[in-house]
């Protein structure tokens, strides 16, 4: 490439987890740094795909996304949120929810639709790396706000002092990836307070929204009508039906939003994966019990990592959802979190992703001195888990 090329996104380079997992396999370490699950698509989900591609269901579904999948998750959304609502205030299939190739291209879609030149965009480290890069090739610049171990709780007063008149929007992820917290309901008022008062939209990421612990309550921007006037939700079926591979999510929004978010979706992918659309669809009408379970088949695989560690010199931070844990490190070693996680990798034998990555670069060097934290995935099999621990056990 000529040197005299200059780049859109100039701070980038390969993410996080491609270095962490690429390290991982050169050095054959057991692999909790990427967010991906060790087992595998239900085998009901499995069959109907294979079915729909034997059937010659291969050719492009309507850009929407196909009307049997947009119906089911109008419903599930309405079981699991909307119960108690007017039925004037629920979403509908066909108006407010597009399909999209995984939550990346929703979240892409949704920033373009409402970023314009100079537009400021909230976001909260440790943030999601996609983000970011969105905004910038949007024209508009990301606003960071640290949050901070162990609660990594929103300060509402310093959003407050952070809007101005160029902010258009404020990006939340709920469960969060990576500490594993999760907005409550007083998080979700003082948002509908500073969306309303300074007329701004809301980007929700809620791509680990079936997976909350403990018996605490997902508060997806779905349950408050009000909030969602002014909403993106983003979803991803890789991380609720283990099946990251293939890229698929959804956006819900409302009619009119969701119009102009279609315009650009149509010209980034136009649709996605006819036959996995087809499955997901059987799969939710007829295995619904799957997204019920999901919550609790990942608690006990949260358990079963936290108890395994408990004996270790590591301190384990609360993990009230998605499928992370969080651990600080500083009773075990003075290194950096991206040199301890190398080191971890290499000479331990165990794959962990650190956190300040997440963090904006001019946060990076201080966070580094404050924090020694990194975070383990644990969608993995129990015997990988444990062995992990075990090893872990002996720092
Ligand atoms: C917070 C968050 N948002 C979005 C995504 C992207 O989801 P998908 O793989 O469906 O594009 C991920 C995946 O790791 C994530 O953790």
């Amino acid at each position: 490439m000529s040197s005299s090329f200059t780049s859109k996104l100039p701070k980038l380079g390969t993410s996080i987890f491609t270095e962490m997992s690429m390290l991982a396999n050169q050095y054959k370490a057991i692999n909790l740094s990427q967010g991906f699950p060790e087992f595998d698509t239900p085998d009901f989900l499995k069959t109907k795909i294979n079915q729909a591609i034997s059937d010659g269901k291969n050719q492009y579904s309507p850009s929407n996304g196909l009307p049997e999948l947009l119906t089911q998750i109008a419903e599930l959304v309405q079981r699991k949120y909307q119960a108690k609502l007017p039925s004037a205030q629920k979403i509908e299939g066909l108006t407010n929810i597009t399909i999209t190739s995984g939550a990346t291209e929703a979240l892409w879609v949704a920033i373009q639709t409402i970023v314009r030149q100079n537009d400021e965009v909230i976001i909260f480290d440790p943030a999601y790396d996609s983000y970011e890069p969105a905004v910038e090739l949007a024209g508009g610049i990301c606003r960071h706000i640290s949050l901070a171990a162990p609660d990594y709780a929103i300060d509402w007063k310093k959003v407050t002092q952070t809007i101005n008149e160029k902010t258009r929007a404020i990006i939340i992820n709920s469960p969060h990836n990576p500490t594993g917290t999760i907005l409550t309901q007083a998080d979700i008022t003082a948002l509908q307070t500073l969306i309303e008062k300074h007329d701004l939209y809301v980007i929700s990421d809620e791509v680990y929204e079936h997976m909350t612990f403990d018996g605490l309550r997902h508060e997806s921007i779905l349950r408050y009508p009000e909030l969602f006037k002014r909403a993106f939700v983003v979803s991803s079926f890789g991380k609720t039906f283990h099946c990251t591979g293939w890229k698929m999510g959804y956006c819900a929004a409302p009619s009119a939003l969701m119009a102009e978010f279609r315009k650009i979706h149509q010209y980034v992918t136009f649709s996605s994966f006819t036959p996995a659309q087809i499955g997901i669809a059987q799969m939710l009408k007829e295995q619904p019990t799957h997204v019920d379970e999901l919550a609790s088949f990942y608690q006990q695989k949260r358990d079963v990592l936290a108890k395994a560690l408990k004996s270790s010199r590591f301190n384990i931070l609360p993990s009230k959802g998605t499928y992370f844990l969080l651990l600080d490190y500083s009773a075990i070693s003075e290194l950096s979190d991206t040199e301890f996680c190398h080191w971890l990798t290499k000479e331990v034998g165990v794959a962990a992703i650190p956190l300040s990555p997440f963090y904006q670069a001019d946060e990076q060097e201080r966070y580094h001195q404050k924090n020694k934290v990194i975070r383990l995935c644990f969608a993995k099999n129990d015997d990988t888990l444990l062995k992990a621990a075990e090893i872990l056990c002996q720092l």
